[in-house]
């Protein structure tokens, strides 16, 4: 009597297991099926020309705040932790800083790991060229150090509205704390 109903309580458990498994199987399928395939895809770069004291006629940023020693002309140790600089950066189509601009990049970042490059951005790119009106906002953590970097596509207006997707970023080139370029490559999965 009691090794049978071991037994129904074995299958029992069995079965739970079973379903159990199943069940997050086709929760892993169904979750797979809804990502959308991209709808869209640019490639844009920007140019951050940063405030060194000495450049105030090309400078495209600025510090607004450098804990150590308060001195905003100059870059902090601890690999710029704490550093938040505000940007106004020319948009072009190539990497080369004196192509005619589409936009402008408008936002931020601050330097957020005291032992290693990283950043963290807040920015709209504002486009107004023939080509493309409107605009994309992106946010996301940016670990300096490694070549390809996602960051999110949180929305946009006109051509973009209601945008949504990734932007792979990497470093084109850069020019000790004066100089960096950025290669955006952003790839939307909603469209309007
Ligand atoms: C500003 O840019 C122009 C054109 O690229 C260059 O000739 C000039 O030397 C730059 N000025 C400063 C202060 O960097
Ligand atoms: C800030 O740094 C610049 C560039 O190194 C230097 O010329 C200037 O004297 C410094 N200012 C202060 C208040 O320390
Ligand atoms: C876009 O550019 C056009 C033509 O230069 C200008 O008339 C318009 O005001 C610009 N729009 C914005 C939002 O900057
Ligand atoms: C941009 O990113 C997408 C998605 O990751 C990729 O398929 C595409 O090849 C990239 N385009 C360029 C020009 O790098």
């Amino acid at each position: 009597m009691a090794m049978k109903a071991a037994r129904v309580l074995h299958l029992c458990f069995l079965w739970l297991l079973v379903s159990a498994i199943f069940i997050k199987s086709a929760d892993c399928r169904s979750w797979k099926k809804k990502l959308p395939k991209p709808c869209r895809n640019l490639v844009l770069y920007f140019h951050d020309i940063i405030y060194n004291g000495k450049n105030a006629e090309n400078a495209t940023s600025a510090l607004v705040s450098a804990p150590q020693g308060a001195n905003l002309t100059i870059m902090t140790g601890n690999n710029h932790f704490g550093n938040l600089a505000v940007f106004d950066d020319p948009i072009t189509l190539d990497n080369n800083l004196h192509s005619p601009p589409v936009g402008r990049a408008q936002g931020f970042y601050f330097y957020d790991m005291k032992n290693t490059f990283s950043a963290w951005l807040g920015f709209t790119f504002v486009l107004n060229s023939t080509d493309h009106k409107g605009s994309i906002t992106f946010n996301g953590a940016d670990p300096i150090l490694t070549k390809y970097r996602d960051i999110s596509v949180v929305g946009g207006t006109g051509d973009f509205l209601m945008a949504r997707g990734i932007a792979t970023i990497s470093t084109d080139s850069y020019e000790g704390d004066v100089y960096f370029r950025l290669r955006v490559n952003i790839t939307l999965y909603e469209c309007y």
